[in-house]
């Protein structure tokens, strides 16, 4: 069996990684039983092939996360970089649809809802590899979120993603209840768990490691061996075209946050789009360009890897964010989260989790903070995010590999 998983995004690494550990595991499972199986063609081993879209290519959003993670260099770069969503795609499903015909995968798996995840998904579906219409099953790993906000460029990828799928797998219940309302078979769709927090479980000890705290000042130099309690400090991402565009909408957010910026310090990781806009905005007098030392403001810093990111978002007072998977994660982590959008996809990360919806109102985000502030509420982990999604997942495609297909 031959399964192919396609990265391209930030986000999308720490998702795949996992799946490539667990197809590691199974296929020494497989060395372990039959050690001296002669003809690798008919091994039950997996074959894998990793294919980078080059979506993102800096260092800073691309190589860092694959040095953390441990992931293998990409089989395939196809170094496709920025442009239009238009041109972005259109250059990934040209270039994908070679390394397809090139490569004849069993199964073809993508992550989330960039537009790596869609134009690859797009380029599966009307593949063909002979006069009988053979194509790879497409698997869809995070299935069924829903913001039911079409102004987001993500929601098309997710919705229309989720259409040309065979496997969905899904990592909260609305998911489920996502893809039954769009009337999606019931047997395509698996709910697995979350693959993105099979690698925060999986990585969270070693992010202590991370000098990030110390390197940033935030935390004092250990004595005899004991770590210090790091200051409090608040963490902050935001990225999203609605929010970072418009220039309205950005200032707006920087005011709700001008309160909690004169209590503690706000950390900002900047995304280059979002870099671009404060130059382009002249909004540089919102932030501290270096740390002032009295430790107020809003501090940018450069993106950063996910050990040094994870590290922040573990010891952070409060996380403010517009990203999908930080609330999540932050879920998980149990570090109340502040969302600075007018919805979430991800609900339960409200329901279980210690995220609120605030929206990007000045009063909206300030009573999001002061309610977070002062959060008592105890949270809840998600059903299934217990680490093992990506071993259910590589079970299930074993398992639909083996069967002919309907
Ligand atoms: C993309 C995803 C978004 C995800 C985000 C995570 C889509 C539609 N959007 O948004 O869902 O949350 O990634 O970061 O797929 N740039 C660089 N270096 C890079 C990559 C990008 O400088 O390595 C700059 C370029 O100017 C580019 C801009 O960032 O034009 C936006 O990049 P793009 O991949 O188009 O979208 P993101 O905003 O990163």
């Amino acid at each position: 069996m031959k399964i192919l998983s396609v990265v391209g995004a930030r986000p999308n690494f720490m998702k795949v990684a996992p799946i490539l550990s667990a197809i590691q595991e199974c296929n020494e499972r497989v060395r372990a039983t039959a050690p001296t199986r002669p003809d690798p063609a008919h091994s039950e081993e997996i074959q894998h092939v990793l294919v980078h879209t080059g979506q993102h290519y800096d260092q800073a959003m691309s190589d860092s996360f694959f040095t953390d993670l441990g992931l293998p260099q990409p089989d395939v770069h196809l170094g496709v970089g920025s442009g239009s969503h238009a041109a972005q795609t259109a250059e990934i499903m040209k270039r994908f649809e070679e390394v397809l015909l090139r490569e004849r995968p069993d199964v073809v798996i993508v992550v989330g809802d960039v537009n790596s995840t869609l134009g690859c998904a797009l380029v599966t579906a009307k593949i063909s590899f002979d006069a009988n219409g053979t194509r790879p099953l497409i698997a869809h790993v995070e299935a069924g979120l829903r913001s039911f906000d079409r102004t987001m460029p993500e929601e098309y990828n997710r919705l229309l993603t989720d259409h040309l799928s065979d496997l969905l797998f899904v990592t909260e219940e609305s998911g489920l209840r996502n893809l039954k309302a769009e009337g999606i078979p019931e047997g395509k769709v698996f709910f697995v768990g979350n693959t993105m927090i099979d690698s925060l479980l999986a990585f969270r000890d070693r992010a202590d490691e991370s000098p990030i705290l110390s390197d940033l000042g935030l935390r004092g130099p250990s004595r005899n061996g004991a770590r210090n309690r790091a200051q409090p400090y608040a963490l902050l991402t935001l990225h999203r075209p609605s929010n970072v565009d418009d220039a309205e909408a950005f200032q707006n957010i920087l005011e709700g946050l001008s309160p909690l910026s004169r209590q503690m310090e706000i950390i900002f990781p900047v995304h280059p789009r979002t870099r671009k806009r404060i130059q382009e905005f002249a909004l540089e007098r919102h932030f501290q360009m270096s740390p002032n030392g009295d430790q107020k403001g809003i501090r940018l810093i450069h993106p950063l890897g996910y050990l040094d990111f994870l590290s922040l978002m573990k010891n952070a007072g409060l996380v403010l964010t517009d990203s999908g998977g930080i609330q999540e994660e932050t879920s998980c982590l149990r570090v109340p989260c502040v969302t600075l959008r007018e919805t979430t996809e991800r609900p339960v990360t409200v329901t279980h989790g210690p995220n609120v919806v605030a929206g990007i109102s000045v009063e909206g985000i300030g009573k999001a903070i002061v309610r977070q502030m002062s959060r008592k509420a105890r949270t809840r982990l998600p059903r299934k995010w217990d680490g093992r999604a990506a071993q259910r997942i590589v079970q299930v495609l074993a398992n639909a590999v083996r069967e002919p297909r309907a």
